[in-house]
């Protein structure tokens, strides 16, 4: 596949090793023009914005994804596969399913697991175990501890369906240990192992699921550029 890509109109060479990826394209917009120096837009097509620029000298990119396994999967197989992308770190919401899990925490994907069929379809059928590179996250660990964010590192739940149709949900996750649920990190994990390239993910607790809480817009936007932070930092440190 030749660059423009089906769903990306940069130019080869546009995008940098490292990118960002939040769901909405108006958080990778916000992202570039707040956290990035001079960051220029480099494909919008369907309206997802992706833009390059610099973080402390280091090349880094940030894009959109939409939301769920299949639109993240599209976005990053292209990143990878046409523009070179090497290193992924989702930068998302999540909602917390465990009762020591407190809105507006940080939460550090360590792997993700999932009632979507994508992994195994990589696998021949059996069981893949989705998981972060752990460079990457050792690099947000340090990073966090330096800024003082608070993390909680364990496994969340990539779900296919937001509204689920099912009694309790949530159940299986809560015995096994899960942090929290989200929509992406599954098929994330799972193409970059397919391609050999790394991933993470950070995701901060939009909604406490067990208490019925959930933030407002304005925390959302502050604990996101903490996060954010967070993860420019950790790149920085894993290149260096
Ligand atoms: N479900 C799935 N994904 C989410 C949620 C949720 O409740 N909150 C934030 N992302």
């Amino acid at each position: 596949m030749p660059t423009p890509t089906a769903h990306v109109s940069a130019a080869a060479g546009d995008f940098a090793e490292a990118v960002l990826l939040p769901g909405d394209p108006l958080r990778a917009q916000h992202i570039a023009e707040n956290h990035l120096e001079n960051a220029r837009q480099v494909t919008a097509v369907r309206n997802m914005l992706g833009f390059t620029g610099s973080y402390k000298g280091l090349p880094v990119s940030v894009m959109g994804t939409g939301m769920g396994i299949p639109s993240v999967s599209i976005y990053s197989h292209e990143l990878i596969t046409e523009y070179g992308v090497k290193k992924l770190v989702r930068v998302g919401s999540c909602g917390a399913v465990a009762t020591n899990v407190a809105l507006r925490e940080v939460i550090l994907a360590t792997g993700a697991c999932t009632d979507s069929r994508v992994n195994r379809r990589r696998y021949a059928g059996h069981d893949f175990a989705a998981v972060a590179d752990f460079g990457l996250l050792r690099a947000a660990a340090r990073a966090a501890e330096a800024q003082g964010v608070p993390l909680k590192a364990g496994l969340v739940h990539s779900a296919d369906l937001f509204y689920e149709p099912l009694p309790d949900p949530f159940e299986p996750m809560k015995r096994m240990g899960v942090l929290a649920v989200e929509m992406e990190c599954a098929g994330l994990y799972g193409l970059a192992a397919e391609h050999g390239v790394r991933a993470m993910a950070l995701l901060t607790v939009s909604d406490q699921l067990v208490t019925g809480e959930r933030t407002s817009s304005e925390e959302r936007q502050s604990t996101f550029d903490a996060m954010v932070h967070v993860a420019l930092e950790a790149l920085v440190l894993d290149a260096g």
